[in-house]
């Protein structure tokens, strides 16, 4: 398990443990985080599991894929950190990992 932040957009921040292989989408449906409304269940066909990945996290997480980026332009206040959360795949390298969730889904 890893320990994952999820920080809403007052600045609160939730912590919770998701399992390695699963998505930060799916843990924070499983945790009740609000702020990830994730409509499309995980297709990477919604973009309402935007968030933002904090700055430390940034290049273990690594870029999004083309079809990540295509969905990203529907998100409202896009920004260079900004990922699709049902696409963040959980790994031991990622404990810790910080996210904000974005003050509206878009
Ligand atoms: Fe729809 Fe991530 S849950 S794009």
């Amino acid at each position: 398990m890893v320990q994952i932040t999820y920080v809403d957009a007052a600045g609160t921040p939730r912590t919770v443990r998701g399992e390695v292989g699963s998505t930060v989408m799916e843990t924070a449906i499983r945790n009740n985080v609000p702020g990830i409304d994730a409509e499309c269940g995980g297709a990477c066909a919604c973009a309402t599991c935007h968030v933002y990945v904090g700055e430390a996290w940034e290049e273990a997480v690594g870029p999004a894929e083309p079809m990540e980026q295509d969905m990203l332009d529907f998100a409202s206040d896009v920004r260079p950190n900004s990922r699709l959360s049902c696409q963040i795949r959980i790994k031991p390298e990622l404990e810790g990992l910080t996210v904000t969730t974005p003050a509206r889904q878009g």
